[in-house]
Protein backbone atom coordinates (compact mmCIF):
# COMPACT_ATOMS: atom_id res chain seq x y z
CA UNK A 1 0.00 0.00 0.00
CA UNK A 2 0.97 3.72 -0.48
CA UNK A 3 2.09 4.53 3.38
CA UNK A 4 3.30 8.05 4.75
CA UNK A 5 6.72 7.89 6.94
CA UNK A 6 7.84 10.60 8.87
CA UNK A 7 11.57 11.05 8.78
CA UNK A 8 14.24 13.48 10.29
CA UNK A 9 17.82 14.40 9.07
CA UNK A 10 19.36 14.71 12.67
CA UNK A 11 21.74 17.94 13.69
CA UNK A 12 25.01 15.55 12.37
CA UNK A 13 24.27 14.69 9.00
CA UNK A 14 23.22 18.37 9.07
CA UNK A 15 26.64 19.24 10.19
CA UNK A 16 28.32 16.99 7.47
CA UNK A 17 26.16 18.89 5.13
CA UNK A 18 24.72 15.56 3.45
CA UNK A 19 21.44 16.95 3.30
CA UNK A 20 21.12 16.50 -0.44
CA UNK A 21 22.90 12.86 -0.44
CA UNK A 22 19.85 11.66 2.23
CA UNK A 23 17.17 12.79 0.01
CA UNK A 24 18.77 11.70 -3.08
CA UNK A 25 18.88 8.00 -1.44
CA UNK A 26 15.05 8.78 -0.82
CA UNK A 27 14.20 9.84 -4.16
CA UNK A 28 16.51 7.14 -6.05
CA UNK A 29 14.80 4.17 -3.96
CA UNK A 30 10.97 6.01 -5.00
CA UNK A 31 10.08 7.80 -2.31
CA UNK A 32 8.72 10.72 -3.01
CA UNK A 33 8.98 14.16 -0.24
CA UNK A 34 5.80 15.65 0.46
CA UNK A 35 6.25 17.99 3.11
CA UNK A 36 9.86 19.30 4.17
CA UNK A 37 10.88 21.69 6.90
CA UNK A 38 14.48 22.81 8.40
CA UNK A 39 13.81 23.60 12.11
CA UNK A 40 15.52 23.94 15.44
CA UNK A 41 14.01 21.58 17.90
CA UNK A 42 13.01 23.53 21.56
CA UNK A 43 13.96 20.85 24.20
CA UNK A 44 10.05 20.82 24.77
CA UNK A 45 9.53 19.55 21.00
CA UNK A 46 12.26 16.89 21.43
CA UNK A 47 10.56 15.27 24.68
CA UNK A 48 7.41 15.37 23.62
CA UNK A 49 8.69 13.88 19.68
CA UNK A 50 10.29 10.65 21.94
CA UNK A 51 8.01 10.66 24.58
CA UNK A 52 8.14 7.14 24.56
CA UNK A 53 11.47 6.76 24.96
CA UNK A 54 11.24 9.21 28.31
CA UNK A 55 12.38 6.41 31.27
CA UNK A 56 14.86 5.02 28.96
CA UNK A 57 18.37 5.29 30.40
CA UNK A 58 19.60 7.55 26.91
CA UNK A 59 16.60 9.51 26.90
CA UNK A 60 18.49 13.34 27.89
CA UNK A 61 21.65 12.29 25.74
CA UNK A 62 18.93 11.71 23.24
CA UNK A 63 17.18 15.21 23.69
CA UNK A 64 19.93 16.86 24.31
CA UNK A 65 21.60 15.56 20.55
CA UNK A 66 18.65 16.40 18.62
CA UNK A 67 18.35 19.56 20.29
CA UNK A 68 22.06 20.55 19.71
CA UNK A 69 21.30 21.73 16.02
CA UNK A 70 19.11 22.15 13.09
CA UNK A 71 17.32 18.87 11.47
CA UNK A 72 15.40 18.70 8.33
CA UNK A 73 12.16 17.02 9.16
CA UNK A 74 9.90 15.61 5.75
CA UNK A 75 7.28 13.53 5.03
CA UNK A 76 8.32 10.58 2.25
CA UNK A 77 5.37 8.78 1.02
CA UNK A 78 5.21 5.81 -1.47
CA UNK A 79 4.90 2.01 -1.81
CA UNK A 80 5.32 0.44 1.71
CA UNK A 81 7.00 3.47 2.66
CA UNK A 82 7.58 2.66 6.46
CA UNK A 83 9.83 -0.29 6.05
CA UNK A 84 11.70 0.76 2.80
CA UNK A 85 12.44 4.32 4.67
CA UNK A 86 14.25 1.66 7.30
CA UNK A 87 15.90 -0.41 4.99
CA UNK A 88 17.13 2.45 3.52
CA UNK A 89 18.54 3.76 7.22
CA UNK A 90 19.95 0.71 8.36
CA UNK A 91 20.18 -0.25 12.05
CA UNK A 92 19.87 2.34 14.46
CA UNK A 93 23.34 1.33 15.74
CA UNK A 94 25.84 2.67 13.28
CA UNK A 95 28.29 -0.09 13.82
CA UNK A 96 25.80 -2.60 13.05
CA UNK A 97 23.97 -0.95 9.89
CA UNK A 98 24.23 -3.38 6.27
CA UNK A 99 26.89 -1.41 3.93
CA UNK A 100 25.26 0.99 1.71
CA UNK A 101 23.08 2.50 4.18
CA UNK A 102 22.52 6.05 5.40
CA UNK A 103 23.39 4.91 8.85
CA UNK A 104 26.75 2.92 7.62
CA UNK A 105 27.64 5.70 5.51
CA UNK A 106 27.05 8.89 7.54
CA UNK A 107 26.67 8.03 10.93
CA UNK A 108 29.65 8.58 13.72
CA UNK A 109 27.59 6.69 17.10
CA UNK A 110 24.03 5.61 17.97
CA UNK A 111 23.10 8.74 19.21
CA UNK A 112 24.72 10.64 16.38
CA UNK A 113 22.69 8.14 13.63
CA UNK A 114 21.50 10.55 11.01
CA UNK A 115 18.60 9.84 10.85
CA UNK A 116 15.44 8.94 12.11
CA UNK A 117 12.36 7.11 10.58
CA UNK A 118 9.12 6.03 12.10
CA UNK A 119 8.97 1.97 13.01
CA UNK A 120 5.47 1.26 11.94
CA UNK A 121 2.12 2.75 10.63
CA UNK A 122 0.56 3.91 14.33
CA UNK A 123 4.03 5.84 14.68
CA UNK A 124 4.07 7.27 11.17
CA UNK A 125 0.65 8.64 11.66
CA UNK A 126 1.64 10.26 15.33
CA UNK A 127 4.86 11.18 14.04
CA UNK A 128 3.42 12.85 10.97
CA UNK A 129 0.89 14.60 12.66
CA UNK A 130 3.30 16.07 15.14
CA UNK A 131 5.26 18.17 12.45
CA UNK A 132 2.52 18.71 9.75
CA UNK A 133 -0.55 19.66 9.62
CA UNK A 134 -2.46 18.25 6.92
CA UNK A 135 -2.93 21.00 4.65
CA UNK A 136 1.47 21.29 4.74
CA UNK A 137 1.33 17.85 3.16
CA UNK A 138 1.43 17.88 -0.97
CA UNK A 139 -0.37 15.52 -2.75
CA UNK A 140 1.88 14.70 -5.56
P1 LIG B 1 15.79 7.09 16.61
O1 LIG B 1 15.33 6.20 15.53
O2 LIG B 1 15.75 8.55 16.35
O3 LIG B 1 14.94 6.79 17.93
C1 LIG B 1 15.45 6.99 19.23
C2 LIG B 1 16.91 7.29 19.24
O4 LIG B 1 17.56 7.10 20.47
C3 LIG B 1 17.63 6.36 18.28
O5 LIG B 1 17.31 6.71 16.96
C4 LIG B 1 19.07 6.58 18.70
O6 LIG B 1 19.68 7.68 18.03
C5 LIG B 1 18.95 6.94 20.20
N1 LIG B 1 19.50 5.92 21.07
C6 LIG B 1 20.53 6.08 21.91
N2 LIG B 1 20.80 4.97 22.59
C7 LIG B 1 19.90 4.04 22.17
C8 LIG B 1 19.66 2.67 22.49
N3 LIG B 1 20.39 2.01 23.39
N4 LIG B 1 18.65 2.04 21.84
C9 LIG B 1 17.88 2.69 20.94
N5 LIG B 1 18.07 3.98 20.60
C10 LIG B 1 19.06 4.66 21.20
Amino acid sequence: AVERTLSIIKPDAVAKNVIGQIYSRFEQAGLKLVAAKMQRLSREQAEGFYAEHRERPFFKDLVDFMTSGPVVVQVLEGENAIALNRDLMGATNPREAAAGTIRADFAQSIDANAVHGSDGPESAAREVAYFFAEEEICAR
